[in-house]
Parts: C-alpha cells; sequence; structure tokens
C-alpha cells in the first residue's frame, strides 16, 4: 500500500476560469507541454485552425460547433508533483456542469486577457469560486500583445472582484518589447527568448541587475519603479488569505509565447494547497488516510458512441483507489466492482489502475451514481448536499412525433439523471410537456440535440415567460397558487419551486408578504 498522504501531498487540483478566447486552452497546452506530456503543436488540447477536432470535445454537437460543452480532466506529471486540471467548459455560456467542475477543484487559475481586465464570464466564475472560498491564483496574460497598464489591472481586480492581487512576477516590458519577468519573491529578472510559434519552451536567463539595466535600459527602470511601488504599498503574499480566498497572487505572461508559463506552474506546486481531508454531511473531515470514499460530480452518458456507455467522474477524497475493487454507492448501499476505471481526458481513455485523494477517476456503466453521491469502502460517508443552482431559462419541452412519447420520456428521465437540465413538472400538467429550467440557454441546445439523436425523440422546446426561480415550501404553494405571474412546480429532486414572470413583482411580493417561503437558489445564472 502506498501512503495515501504522501501521495495526497503531491496533488493539485485545479481548474482554469476565464471569458472566452481569454487564452484558457492555449494555457492548458503549454501546461501539458511544460509537464513533458506534450512535445510540439501536434496532438494539441485543441490543434490550431483544427478546433473541431479538439481533444477535449465528446460529443457531436460539440463538434459541430468547434466548442467544448462537457468537461474533462487533464492529468500531467510536473515537479515531481501530479497535477489534475479539471477543464471547464469554455463556451460564452453558462452551464450547471461549470459549478460542479469547480466543486471539485481545490484552487482555480483566473486567466485575463491584458488588454480586456476583467470580463462578464470571469466575473461570475470567480463568484462561484468565493463562495466556496476557493484560492485563486490570476496570470494576466497576452502581455506580448498591447495592452492595459499593469497596476490598472491590479485595480480592476481589487475593485471589481474586492480581492486583493499581489503579483509575484512583474513584468520587464510589453507588447513587442516583452522581455522578461521580475520574480519579486528573489529579485530575479527572468529573459525570456521566444521560439518559433511558441512550440516549445521558452529558453530562460537569470540576468543581474547590472546587466538588465545595461541591456534593456528604460523597459528595465520602468519595471524596477513598479516593483518598489509594490513593495511600498506592502503587495506581499499570505498563505492564509490565499487560501481563503481573500488574496490572489498574480503573474503575468503569454501562453502563446510561453513567457511565464513555468513561473506559473510552479505557483501550482508551491503556493496551492495539496487536497486537504473533506468534510462530510455531519461536517466531520474524513482523514486522506481513512477507507477509500470519493464524490461523484460529473455524469456524462454516451461518451462514446460505439458502446452508448455512461461514465460517473468521481474525485477520490480519502484512500487509494485500485481499480478492480469493490465499493460502495452510499444512496443505494449497492455494491459496485470497479473494473472498467477509466482516466479521460477528452477522447483519451485510459485505464486507471490506482489513485489518490485529488485525482478524478471514471467509472463506466455506474447507471445508478448521481452528481453529489458518495462510494467508499469499509467506513460509510455521505457529502454534503450538492446546492441547487438558480435557473434562469425556462422551456416547455414536447415531442414533435407522438409516436415517440415513450423515447421522450425516458430521454427526459435521463438528462435530468445527468444534471444537465434541471426537470420541471406542474402538478396538473404531468409528464407530456414538463419544464426544463437551465442556468445558461446552451444547456437546451444539449437537450434538444441529445434527444433527437440518442433517443430518437424530436422535439420542440418553446419559450416561456419566467424569468425567475425561489425554493417554496407547501404553505407559502397553496397561497401562491391562486396569484398571476407566478407558477407552483415540482423539480424531480422533490423540491418546490416558485417561477416568477417579473423580478419586480416577485420582489413587491417579499415585501409586501414577507412571512412568504421564497428561498433564492444559489448562484444566479446569465
Ligand atoms: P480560450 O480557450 O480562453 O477561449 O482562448 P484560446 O486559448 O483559444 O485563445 C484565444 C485566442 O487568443 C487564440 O487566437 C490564441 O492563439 C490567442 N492567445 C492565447 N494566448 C495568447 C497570448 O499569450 N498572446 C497572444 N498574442 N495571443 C494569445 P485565435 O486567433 O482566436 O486562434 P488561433 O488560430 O491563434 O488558435
Amino acid at each position: 500500500m502506498a501512503d495515501t498522504k504522501a501521495e495526497a501531498s503531491r496533488r493539485r487540483t485545479f481548474a482554469i476560469i476565464s471569458h472566452p478566447d481569454a487564452g484558457k486552452t492555449t494555457l492548458t497546452e503549454k501546461f501539458l507541454l511544460y509537464g513533458g506530456a506534450l512535445t510540439s503543436g501536434a496532438g494539441s488540447v485543441k490543434a490550431k485552425g483544427d478546433r473541431r477536432s479538439a481533444t477535449s470535445d465528446w460529443m457531436e454537437l460539440e463538434q459541430q460547433r468547434g466548442i467544448s460543452i462537457t468537461s474533462t480532466v487533464l492529468q500531467f506529471p510536473y515537479r515531481g508533483n501530479v497535477l489534475n486540471l479539471l477543464d471547464t467548459p469554455g463556451h460564452r455560456d453558462f452551464s450547471e456542469d461549470t459549478y460542479r467542475v469547480l466543486a471539485a477543484t481545490d484552487a482555480a487559475i483566473m486567466v485575463l486577457d491584458g488588454s480586456k481586465g476583467i470580463e462578464s464570464q470571469t466575473r461570475k466564475l470567480f463568484e462561484v469560486c468565493r463562495n466556496r472560498e476557493i484560492p485563486i491564483v490570476t496570470f494576466i496574460n497576452k502581455w506580448d500583445r498591447p495592452g492595459r497598464d499593469a497596476l490598472e489591472l491590479l485595480d480592476e481586480i481589487e475593485e471589481q472582484l474586492i480581492l486583493e492581487p499581489v503579483p509575484i512576477s512583474w513584468p520587464v516590458g510589453d507588447g513587442d518589447r516583452f522581455r522578461g519577468l521580475i520574480d519579486r519573491r528573489s529579485g530575479d529578472f527572468i529573459r525570456y527568448t521566444r521560439t518559433a510559434g511558441g512550440s516549445t519552451e521558452a529558453p530562460e536567463e537569470l540576468v543581474d541587475a547590472a546587466k538588465a539595466e545595461a541591456e534593456e535600459g528604460e523597459l528595465w527602470l520602468g519595471a524596477q519603479e513598479g516593483v518598489e511601488l509594490l513593495d511600498v504599498m506592502e503587495r506581499d503574499f499570505d498563505a492564509k488569505r490565499f487560501e481563503s480566498g481573500e488574496l490572489s497572487p498574480v503573474f503575468f505572461g503569454s501562453a502563446l509565447t510561453n513567457f511565464g508559463v513555468r513561473l506559473i506552474l510552479d505557483a501550482m506546486v508551491d503556493l496551492v494547497p495539496s487536497p486537504s481531508p473533506r468534510v462530510d454531511r455531519n461536517g466531520d473531515p474524513r482523514p486522506l488516510n481513512a477507507p477509500f470514499s470519493a464524490i461523484v460530480f460529473k455524469v456524462q452518458a454516451n461518451m462514446d458512441r460505439a458502446h452508448r456507455d455512461r461514465v460517473a467522474f468521481l474525485r477520490v477524497c480519502s484512500g487509494q483507489f485500485d481499480r478492480g475493487m469493490v465499493v460502495t454507492h452510499e444512496p443505494t448501499g449497492k455494491p459496485f466492482a470497479t473494473k472498467y476505471a477509466q482516466s479521460v481526458s477528452g477522447q483519451a481513455r485510459e485505464t486507471v489502475e490506482q489513485a489518490f485523494p485529488g485525482d478524478v477517476v471514471g467509472l463506466v456503466n455506474a447507471n445508478d451514481f448521481r452528481v453529489g453521491d458518495a462510494v467508499y469502502v469499509d467506513e460509510a460517508v455521505q457529502w454534503p448536499l450538492v446546492p441547487a443552482f438558480a435557473p434562469a431559462h425556462f422551456r416547455i419541452a414536447r415531442t414533435l412525433d407522438t409516436s415517440k412519447a415513450k423515447q421522450f420520456r425516458s430521454g427526459i428521465t435521463q438528462l435530468d439523471e445527468e444534471g444537465v437540465v434541471q426537470v420541471l413538472r406542474e402538478p396538473d400538467v404531468g409528464d407530456q410537456a414538463p419544464i426544463l429550467a437551465a442556468v445558461g440557454p446552451l444547456q437546451f441546445e444539449v437537450v434538444q440535440h441529445r434527444l433527437e439523436n440518442e433517443f430518437g425523440a424530436p422535439v420542440e422546446l418553446a419559450p416561456c415567460s419566467w424569468t425567475t426561480a425561489r425554493v417554496t415550501d407547501g404553505v407559502t404553494a397553496e397561497k401562491l397558487r391562486g396569484m398571476s405571474g407566478v407558477t407552483v412546480v415540482t423539480r424531480s429532486d422533490g423540491e418546490m419551486l416558485a417561477l416568477f414572470e417579473s423580478p419586480y413583482w416577485l420582489q413587491r411580493l417579499e415585501i409586501d408578504q414577507p412571512e412568504l417561503t421564497l428561498t433564492k437558489l444559489i448562484a444566479e445564472g446569465t
């Protein structure tokens, strides 16, 4: 048996959050390059000019649209450690999937485009991380392009996110004249050389102050001024405040030319905490070296069209996973033999033999597994309930071909169980026309596509006028039923929701009748 605690301490499990086009994919590729998992541009995460055959594209729909909808995990070695990068969907839209992936990470890298700063999607994803108190490392990317002033960007982070930015690296030059970075911890100036297309690591040279001044002149002096100012402002790193999500170490660089990529990977190892004991539903931490336990954070069906299978993704929380071991699925109490355990990086699947806390394992045909479920050996565990997300988009689903009613129903059930969309029912309407609720409208496209292609049930998803949902109870539901502009429905997990057509109407109701139970769901969508 390996030493579980020692293995856990070598793990870092994180995600990258960013607004589309800030450079998340490019940075991911460069991580693999620096991790030795990718030797050149070939076989990259999202090959240039060939985005449709991206490694992380799973479903046909993704391929058609050239976007990544489902999440993947990439595992790669770095400096004797094992880094698990959970990929969050990179489209402009928001989905519940994104939240769930973030619930399985220990940290996030927030990538900003240096010419744009904080963008809408950055802010939303950041809020999710903040809710969970996830430590955030900031990477200000594209410094090889003319951008904004570095100090101005720091102000923006501080003001808009209420997050204290602490630069660890500071750029010398920018745009075409971006020469390298000063590591504020050591005072070293790391000068980089560009390589063709950034397809190999950027050679680095440590340059002392005298040589830097002689060779880089005003660029060096300008950078020095910036560093001195930061020192005066006492922008110093504090591990505790970083771990509680109050402070973010900031790195500058260019994913394209590889400048600064190594420093940020080093930060993942040196600054980001390794997996810690996960707290169970009773509030007790389960020690890392307790018997094996894991949490299901994603369920994905039909990833492999040839096999029509269903994969449940688990994050290991304690103990050692060995392929073939029989685990107990907590909610059903049923044993499950883990013969088909896989790591899934895009379309490439490899069998996983062993895994430790922080790692992700995909279990094929784990049909009863749902998001938030616990699996364990020996000592039973339940994880805290997965929060319900506030849907902001609603559609009524109806089959376009009545002879396919059965396929329609089983398709809806399946997609509901996978968490692709929330399925709501009005008491009097029943199963023929369920209401679908989503955090982001792209979820509906996925539903429509999958119902038609996987279940042979073409559907119409009719728009409806609701805009806001609140959790309610039986007593309030009775009072609401007589009112206009509000509809009470039941979600498949049994929760009652009140759907409002106008947020103002809801606001008035909250003021006029404060005794009503109208609880806000977390994380309002777009
Ligand atoms: P995303 O996953 O966050 O959506 O962004 P992605 O990495 O796909 O990058 C978006 C665009 O920004 C790409 O250009 C990419 O090459 C470019 N980019 C990423 N990092 C840097 C950087 O450090 N410097 C510069 N100058 N550009 C960067 P594109 O033209 O949309 O696509 P491509 O054809 O170049 O791949």
